[in-house]
């Protein structure tokens, strides 16, 4: 299995080569360096062994015997310091992949002069100066000089003593025992009540330094059965739940359920609990990861675009971690960078910074004058701190509620306190004043109005404006204006109090008591009916407004025939316009059809949960005698397709308008993906489905398709496979398997259709190929990439967006789920100008091999329609 007489030779030839490096002629170097080098070729292939009296330095490695891992010096990234570690074979992941580390603190500086070799039964790295930097750290008194090191195919690395029965006996020592920040498949994280071992996950600093960072992963020492992530190994941001075994997965990751790639097992008893997991098909290569991000994430390698996919990560939203951005750092979840210092600040450390690790936080650039520092001479000269607004920020928990007669006091208590940073105004006469280093602040995404505006202590010169004198008066205006905000708003907020008191009076005189109660009786329905749609998962805390139909009918001139704007899914939807002059469209569910009470009841209870500028807005809804009727924020530009396929109309949407409307409809669907409080797959986008705003914004609309993923499920089938042909993802047309990637096959086809101007769906009538996206990609690879781009606007678009826009589109359009790129991974290919893109696979449905085996699949009944409106199919059995 392994020739030991060799590497005994290497090792001797290692220290003749290393010894002769500086003296001698460099000819002769340059030859026994040659044979050093053919020599370790010939040993990293055949070695998996250390044994007594054997070393590795320099760049000679092992391989366990079926070539899986390698084991040696590596050097991560532009450091300069190298580290004992174990690494997929070039042969099976192309990119340098570390999962284990041995010296993680202790980094050697000379690979030639320190070595790792097996001394009085332990493994141990010397150093360059021959002292002890890392050892197996074993009392082997039994074992003493006779053991060996082996390095297994599942990335195990061993210690035996000499001798033992690999197959039977228990080893000394093992890596799996010691992870770092990658537990691999056969590792176990738990703790041992006899030994008292514990397996504790901890990320690295940066990706160039494997030294423990403040996150990691472990039991819950409490025995609860669940797994915690903690922040310096003190403070818990995230927990699995508990262990059920019934479904066999975490209570909080249901990402683990589905399973068909992992199998994973949680076994406890008295002596040990640990969780451990297997891969169904052993060929599958994949890690599970302590991120320097905070997050834990599951990865598999993809061996054709060369890469590693996330399949899952914890916790889902990076600002979920606890203190990622250090003092006075904020969190942005949809930027491309996490974190950014807060305005009057910069990083204490910007090539940590650089590295994405940004736990060092940031430092003022100018000192606060009164506090902390001595006061120096000319500091009477200077202006006094101020405060930086910062608008629509999630503040940290420890914080100070003042009691205050007026909240125009906030400023001034700060101000006059050492320890205040910040303040913040809570109601109208309480302050929230923070103390010391802010942590843990996040900058709440646009749409989000769950935030407060932050005051942030600064010293007088403001980054921002050169002149001093304008500094000041900033201040000023901005405390002023700030104040001045506040009181309009407390002052509003009384006024309407006063009004609605009023109001109450004046019903209960003209005895309307009565509307009052029909409202509660409306009310009562409304509630009945949400909580009779299933998996309704607490829709209680939404309030939306019910509207009567007495008002529905005199905003739409009773249904007029004049106010009919179109004709959705389910019914008919109308113009109207409100008291006050407020342009609603207004969606009532034909009675006729007897269909779509689901869909509708589907649309309400989800888009009412949903809140974000790419969205439709649902502003309330009618529900009354028999008419069930949603009213809706009015598009003054209707759908997307209206411009895009209509020749006269397709001019005013230039280049810039439709990046935007890509942009913002990727928005939208990462949202109802990942960041709104269900994750819902929409099912049915389509250019029909994407509304535009009075300045063309995209809102995504009809939800009545959408299917929530409770937070149990990452993938599910259905028996009805509903959508809208030529947008739907092969796996779901043809065994109603579906997941986020279905919405990111539409997404795709959509963002085709916006570049090329194109229709997918009458697509065949007039082309050779069967679909768009067929089309494009014979474009594309006979090098004619640019005639994809519609006629309208391929002389004044930017090419390079253009292009890039339908590479994406490509990457979205694969046959394999897998191979599709999430919604944040297309997000971040529109945006970054200089990334390079994966290379895609031929799209799905581009052939004619690819639509037969459609029709022919046994399971669903051929889905064929030229148009575009929305079918539902039942899938055959
Ligand atoms: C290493 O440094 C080079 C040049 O300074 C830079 O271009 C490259 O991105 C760095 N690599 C990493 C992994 O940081
Ligand atoms: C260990 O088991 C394998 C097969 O299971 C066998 O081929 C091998 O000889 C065994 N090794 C020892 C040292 O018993
Ligand atoms: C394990 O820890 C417990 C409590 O911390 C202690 O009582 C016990 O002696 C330890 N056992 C070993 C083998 O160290
Ligand atoms: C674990 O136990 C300690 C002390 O009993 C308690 O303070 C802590 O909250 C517990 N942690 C969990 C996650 O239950
Ligand atoms: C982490 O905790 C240790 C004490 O356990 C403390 O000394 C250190 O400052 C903490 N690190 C950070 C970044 O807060
Ligand atoms: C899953 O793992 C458990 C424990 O490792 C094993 O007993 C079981 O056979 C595995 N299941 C499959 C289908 O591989
Ligand atoms: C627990 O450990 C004891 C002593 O090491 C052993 O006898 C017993 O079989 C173990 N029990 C289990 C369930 O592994
Ligand atoms: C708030 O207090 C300041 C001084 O403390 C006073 O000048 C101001 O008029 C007060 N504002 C209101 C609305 O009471
Ligand atoms: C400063 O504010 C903190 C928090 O509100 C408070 O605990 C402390 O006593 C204050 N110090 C002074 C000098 O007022
Ligand atoms: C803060 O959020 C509100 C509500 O979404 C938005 O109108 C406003 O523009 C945001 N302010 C800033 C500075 O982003």
């Amino acid at each position: 299995m392994f020739n030991s007489s060799t590497i005994q030779h290497l090792g001797c030839l290692q220290k003749f080569c290393a010894s002769m490096d500086t003296k001698s002629n460099p000819k002769f170097v340059f030859n026994i360096l040659l044979l050093c080098l053919f020599l370790k070729c010939h040993i990293s292939l055949a070695a998996d062994t250390i044994s007594a009296d054997q070393s590795l330095s320099g760049d000679q490695t092992i391989v366990s015997a079926g070539g899986v891992f390698e084991l040696g010096f590596f050097k991560p990234g532009n450091s300069s310091k190298y580290y004992i570690g174990i690494w997929y074979s070039k042969k099976l992941v192309s990119m340098r992949t570390i999962v284990w580390v041995a010296n993680r603190k202790t980094p050697v500086s000379d690979t030639f002069s320190s070595v790792l070799r097996i001394s009085d039964g332990n493994l141990v790295l010397f150093s360059e100066s021959e002292t002890l930097v890392w050892s197996t750290n074993l009392v082997s008194a039994t074992t003493s000089g006779s053991a060996q090191a082996v390095l297994l195919d599942s990335g195990n690395l061993v210690l035996r003593a000499d001798g033992s029965n690999a197959n039977t006996s228990e080893p000394l020592w093992q890596s799996f025992d010691h992870p770092a920040h990658t537990w691999l498949p056969g590792g176990r994280l738990g703790f041992n009540t006899v030994t008292n071992r514990t397996q504790i996950m901890t990320s690295w600093k940066s990706s160039e330094d494997p030294a423990p960072g403040l996150f990691s992963l472990e039991i819950d020492p409490n025995g609860s059965n669940a797994y915690l992530i903690l922040w310096n190994r003190s403070r818990q941001y995230w927990t699995s739940g508990p262990w059920d075994e019934s479904s066999r997965t975490f209570s909080f990751v249901p990402e683990m359920r589905l399973n068909y790639i992992y199998n994973y097992t949680y076994v406890t008893n008295k002596n040990e609990s640990y969780f451990t997991y297997s891969l169904y098909n052993p060929e599958t290569i994949s890690r599970f990861l302590m991120h320097s991000s905070g997050q834990i994430q599951q990865l598999t390698w993809l061996e054709n675009s060369g890469q590693w996919n996330l399949f899952w990560n914890q916790p889902r939203k990076q600002c979920e971690v606890y203190d990622l951005c250090g003092a006075f750092g904020s969190c942005n979840e949809v930027s491309a960078v996490a974190c950014n210092c807060l305005t009057g600040f910069e990083p204490k450390s910007q090539n940590e910074w650089d590295l994405q690790a940004y736990s060092s936080g940031c430092s003022r650039i100018t000192n606060l004058q009164y506090c902390g520092t001595a006061v120096s001479t000319s500091a009477k000269y200077r202006a006094p701190d101020g405060f930086q607004e910062i608008h629509n920020m999630s503040l940290p928990q420890n914080k100070q509620s003042v009691v205050v007669g007026n909240i125009s006091e906030c400023g001034p208590i700060c101000l006059n306190n050492c320890s205040c940073t910040a303040y913040a105004y809570e109601s109208s006469t309480r302050c929230s004043i923070l103390t010391g280093d802010l942590l843990d602040l996040q900058q709440l995404a646009t749409g989000d109005r769950s935030g407060t505006t932050l005051y942030i202590r600064l010293g007088s010169a403001l980054p921002l404006l050169e002149s001093g004198n304008a500094n000041k008066r900033s201040l000023v205006i901005a405390l002023v204006s700030g104040t001045a905000g506040l009181l309009t708003i407390t002052f509003g907020y009384f006024l309407w109090k006063k009004t609605r008191g009023k109001e109450r009076e004046r019903r209960r005189k003209n005895g309307e008591t009565k509307t009052l109660e029909k409202e509660r009786k409306h009310r009562k329905r409304y509630d009945e009916i949400l909580s009779n749609v299933a998996d309704g998962g607490g829709m209680n805390d939404t309030e939306l407004p019910l509207f009567s139909l007495q008002s529905v009918l005199a905003a739409t001139n009773n249904f007029s025939e004049a106010n009919k704007v179109g004709e959705g899914g389910f019914g008919p939807v109308y113009k109207g316009i409100l008291p006050g002059n407020q342009e609603v469209a207004i969606k009532r569910l034909s009675k006729k059809s007897g269909q779509g009470h689901q869909e509708f009841m589907n649309e309400l209870k989800l888009i009412a949960k949903l809140q974000h500028t790419n969205l439709v807005r649902l502003l309330g809804c009618c529900i009354e005698e028999e008419e069930l009727i949603l009213i809706y924020e009015f598009m003054p530009n209707r759908s997307l397709d209206k411009f895009l396929f209509d020749p006269s109309e397709k001019f005013e949407l230039d280049w810039g308008k439709r990046f935007r409307i890509i942009e913002g409809i990727a928005q939208g669907i990462l949202y109802i993906h990942k960041y709104s409080r269900l994750k819902i797959i929409h099912r049915d986008l389509k250019a029909s489905n994407v509304l535009l705003d009075g300045a063309m914004n995209p809102k995504i609309s009809d939800f009545g398709m959408a299917k929530i993923f409770e937070i149990n499920q990452t993938e599910a089938n259905t028996n009805r496979v509903v959508g809208t042909y030529g947008y739907m993802s092969p796996e779901y047309a043809r065994y109603g398997h579906f997941s986020e990637k279905l919405d990111v096959f539409s997404f795709g086809v959509l963002l085709l259709e916006i570049v090329s101007g194109k229709k997918n769906a009458a697509f065949h009538r007039f082309e050779h190929s069967l679909t768009l996206a067929g089309w494009a990609w014979e474009l594309w690879r006979e090098g004619r990439g640019m005639e994809v781009i519609d006629a309208s606007v391929r002389e004044t678009c930017q090419p390079d967006e253009a292009l890039k826009c339908i590479q994406v589109g490509f990457l979205c359009v694969q046959e394999d789920p897998a191979d599709r790129p999430t919604m944040s991974s297309v997000i971040l290919m529109l945006a970054n100008e200089a990334t390079s893109l994966p290379p895609s696979k031929e799209p799905a449905f581009s052939t004619h091999r690819n639509s037969v085996a459609v029709s022919s699949s046994p399971q669903t009944t051929p889905i064929i329609s030229n148009n575009a409106v929305t079918i539902s199919l039942p899938e055959g059995r």
